[in-house]
């Protein structure tokens, strides 16, 4: 049975993936940062694992919890938007901290844990970025501080893809779609099934040649 592991499972995206990789028979070892989140995944049998990843003790406790596991897949998919700017209005320290903390240096933190299970496998390291985080397609400066965490979030990703790619793991970043999800809201484009099947399947015909890259939930390249 392939094994993945999603950090931030609890709803949305993340709850979706673990639900689809469920569905197909997947092992599934789901993060989730409270109880309510965690007895979602129980209920779907996924393996839980509790952990909030701004935490110093995550790395740890994701280590303990992937102890003689290997893993074909592994998606950060745990994320949060901040302030909802218009204009280039500077954040809040606070809001800055949580914003990169969570989007950011979780991510720089705990996927060189999970690194060395998906190696093994020669399997696939996905981040679930935006497309906000594009320059290149870049044309308004909504919600800036989101854009500039995602954006950091990519570069964290190829380094990543430079250093696993020659150990025969394919890593990418995603755009998931503008979803209705807590995040997305109620008039976005696509639901959480759509976006969940999209970056499964793409996922599933990544092949190491796109090692690094940038690509809509539906396999297309975005500019970065
Ligand atoms: N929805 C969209 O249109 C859209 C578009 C582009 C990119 N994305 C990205 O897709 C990912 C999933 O978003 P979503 O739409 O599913 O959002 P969501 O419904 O708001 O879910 C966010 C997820 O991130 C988790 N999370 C936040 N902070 C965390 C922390 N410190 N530790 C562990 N988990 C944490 C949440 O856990 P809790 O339940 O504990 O809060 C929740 O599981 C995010 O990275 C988001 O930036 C979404």
């Amino acid at each position: 049975m392939p094994r993945i592991l999603i950090i931030g499972a609890s709803r949305g995206i993340g709850l979706e993936l673990a639900r689809q990789y469920r569905a197909d028979q997947w092992e599934v070892v789901g993060t989730a940062r409270d109880d309510a989140g965690l007895a979602k995944l129980s209920a779907l049998g996924a393996k839980t694992l509790k952990l909030d990843a701004t935490h110093a003790d995550a790395p740890a406790t994701l280590e303990k919890g992937l102890v003689k596991l290997d893993l074909d897949a592994a998606i950060f998919c745990a994320g949060v938007y901040g302030p909802r700017t218009q204009k280039i209005e500077p954040p809040e320290e606070r809001e800055f901290d949580q914003v990169m903390r969570t989007n950011v240096l979780a991510a720089m933190r705990l996927l060189p844990v999970a690194a060395p299970a998906v190696a093994r496998s020669k399997g696939k390291l996905a981040v679930i970025s935006s497309r906000m985080a594009s320059i290149g397609t870049r044309s308004a400066p909504t919600g800036w501080l989101y854009r500039a965490s995602k954006a950091a979030l990519n570069s964290v990703l190829k380094d990543l893809s430079l250093v696993l790619g020659p150990q025969g793991v394919t890593c990418v970043t995603f755009h998931p779609g503008w979803v209705k999800t807590d995040m997305g809201g109620a008039g976005a484009d696509i639901d959480v099934a759509t976006s969940a099947a999209g970056i499964r399947t793409t996922l599933a015909g990544v092949t190491s040649s796109q090692n690094g890259a940038f690509l809509n939930y539906d396999g297309t390249v975005i500019p970065w």
